[in-house]
């Protein structure tokens, strides 16, 4: 995947302007995305508990987007976030097991109508690498279960690894 892929994954999903977080941000390669398609004006909070990550990616951003502010934090635990316009999440709750209490913390970010796009392997079974991806039909049922409506598909890109990646936007009811 290339720059190109992270905001076509995500584009459909994102508003003009307002404050997001990425939780689980790494390097950075949809923050990046997230900051091109909020745009001057909007601020992108960038979570990673790898600080490392969250230094390169400080390196990477650039001055035309929204503006990216770095947070080394663990989003299992709560944040001292709220009011969100939007969260995304990619490749990161994966590592989760027990996504429900992490997607209730993530409900409580978001401000009413906000969204969530979430970006995973479309499987149910992990790996080593990926031990608890969710195909988009069960990220459905979960985030309907978590407090969120409207969960679609916005776009699909092939990978040799696991099959396919999906993104997909859900509002916060
Ligand atoms: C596979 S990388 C994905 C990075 C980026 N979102 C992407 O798609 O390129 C997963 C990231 O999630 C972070 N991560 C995993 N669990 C986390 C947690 N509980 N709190 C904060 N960061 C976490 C890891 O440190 C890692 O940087």
């Amino acid at each position: 995947m290339d720059h190109a892929d992270h905001v076509r994954l995500l584009r459909d999903g994102v508003t003009h302007g307002g404050t997001w977080a990425d939780l689980g941000a790494g390097a950075g390669a949809f923050t990046l995305a997230l900051a091109e398609l909020v745009g001057p004006g909007g601020e992108v909070i960038a979570v990673d508990r790898d600080g490392g990550a969250l230094r390169e990616l400080e390196r990477a951003v650039r001055r035309d987007g929204a503006t990216v502010r770095t947070l080394s934090a663990d989003f299992t635990k709560p944040l001292d976030l709220e009011t969100l316009d939007g969260v995304v999440m990619a490749n990161s709750l994966h590592f989760v097991r027990d996504k429900a209490p992490v997607l209730a913390l993530v409900h409580r970010m978001l401000k009413s109508s906000g969204r969530l796009l979430l970006v995973e392997y479309d499987t149910d079974r992990g790996n080593a690498y990926v031990p608890h991806p969710l195909s988009f039909e069960t990220w459905r049922a979960l985030a309907d279960a978590s407090g969120f409506t409207g969960t679609r598909k916005l776009g699909i890109v092939p990978s040799r690894f696991l099959g396919r990646i999906f993104s997909a936007e859900s509002v916060r009811a």
